[in-house]
């Protein structure tokens, strides 16, 4: 998953680079400049006094020394003064300059604070979506296998911004029933990945959203309902939509490598996130998206938020995957893409 939003100390995260959200002189501060100084120890603050601060909106690099990075990159966010002062702009530029100076130092993965959100008073919503916003066209745009993670240190502060929060807690209050009450695919005993339900009701139960013809025999049910496997229809869609595979993956959020797996074995089994995933980055309808979920064995339920709030970004045209992961991180879900 190129993008990732987990909540930790970003002063714990193993890897290639972590960002620091530093001030002009570079000499330490409090919030994420204090912990990450105190955990380099001195070293990092005599390697600071030569550089000769940052601008805002710049970037610059030392090594990480006692911290279990091999780079701390110190980039320098505006101070919020009510969003008339390019401040957005200026954000933004912390991230891109951030992300070019960690490529230059050939680092395959970068953990990024949610940069002036903290003292800085940039209002989090806007923060974090300027975060994910750039990050995002970055992974999507620079081809690039970077791994990328935001870091959120206390998950209370983190918002998606009322409106949308209000808007995707409406949907699930409309659509979320405790029980399963919709109907169950067929238990089917093959060496395709079944469509399981935990419980064996009668033919007519079939999910009536596929209009399955009701055949006598299983094999037929079968030969209607998955006439391709994921892969394959995964695939097909690619092709007609006249996508690269490479644009499909990264809209995704899923790397390379697990890309070239699903492309070489027709018979791949994804995990749901990835199903869905691949739905939103082929901007499938829903019914589109139940079909192609249904070929790897699973299916949308109203009982589970995960899927509701999946149904509502579908329902509402919006298929930007970091922001739909953005909004499942606020709600305690699993992320879209692949682990
Ligand atoms: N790990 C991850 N995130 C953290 C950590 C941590 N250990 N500590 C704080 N944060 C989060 C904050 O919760 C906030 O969401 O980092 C985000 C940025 O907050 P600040 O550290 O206050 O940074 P910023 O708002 O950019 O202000 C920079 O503060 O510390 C001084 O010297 C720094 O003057 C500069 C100013």
């Amino acid at each position: 998953m190129p993008l990732q939003i987990i909540r930790n100390d970003i002063t714990k995260i193993e890897c290639d680079a972590i960002v620091n959200a530093a001030n002009e002189t570079l000499l330490g501060g409090g919030g994420v400049d204090g912990a990450i100084h105190r955990g380099a120890g001195k070293e990092l603050l005599e390697e600071c006094k030569t550089l000769g601060g940052c601008k805002t909106g710049k970037a610059k690099i030392t090594r990480g020394y006692k911290l279990p990075c091999k780079y701390v990159i110190h980039t320098v966010g505006p101070v919020w003064r009510g969003g008339s002062y390019d401040e957005r702009k200026q954000l933004e530029s912390c991230y891109k300059n951030s992300l070019a100076l960690a490529k230059e130092n050939n680092c395959e993965s970068v953990a990024f604070p949610i940069i002036s959100s903290g003292v800085y008073g940039y209002p989090m919503d806007e923060a974090m979506k300027v975060a994910v916003d750039t990050i995002g066209s970055f992974l999507l745009n620079i081809h690039d296998d970077m791994l990328v993670y935001i870091v959120v240190y206390n998950k209370t502060a983190v918002s998606i911004g009322n409106k949308l929060f209000t808007d995707i807690t409406e949907y699930i209050d409309d659509n979320y029933v405790a029980e399963h009450t919709d109907v169950y695919c067929y238990r089917m005993s093959m060496p395709y990945p079944g469509i399981a339900s935990d419980k064996d009701i009668d033919s007519d139960d079939i999910i009536d959203s596929y209009d399955i013809p009701i055949s006598d025999s299983i094999d037929d049910w079968v030969n209607n309902v998955i006439d391709e496997s994921f892969s394959e229809m995964l695939l097909r869609k690619i092709d007609e939509q006249g996508m690269k595979d490479s644009e499909c993956y990264k809209k995704a959020n899923i790397d390379r490598k697990l890309f070239s797996k699903i492309r070489s074995n027709p018979q791949y089994k994804p995990s749901k996130t990835t199903a869905i995933a691949f739905a939103i980055a082929l901007e499938l309808s829903l019914d589109e998206t139940k079909d192609m979920l249904m070929k790897a064995g699973y299916a949308l339920s109203h009982s589970n938020k995960f899927d509701i709030i999946i149904e509502y970004f579908i329902s509402k045209g919006n298929y930007n995957i970091f922001e739909i992961n953005e909004a499942l991180f606020a709600f305690d879900q699993s992320l879209l893409g692949a682990l």
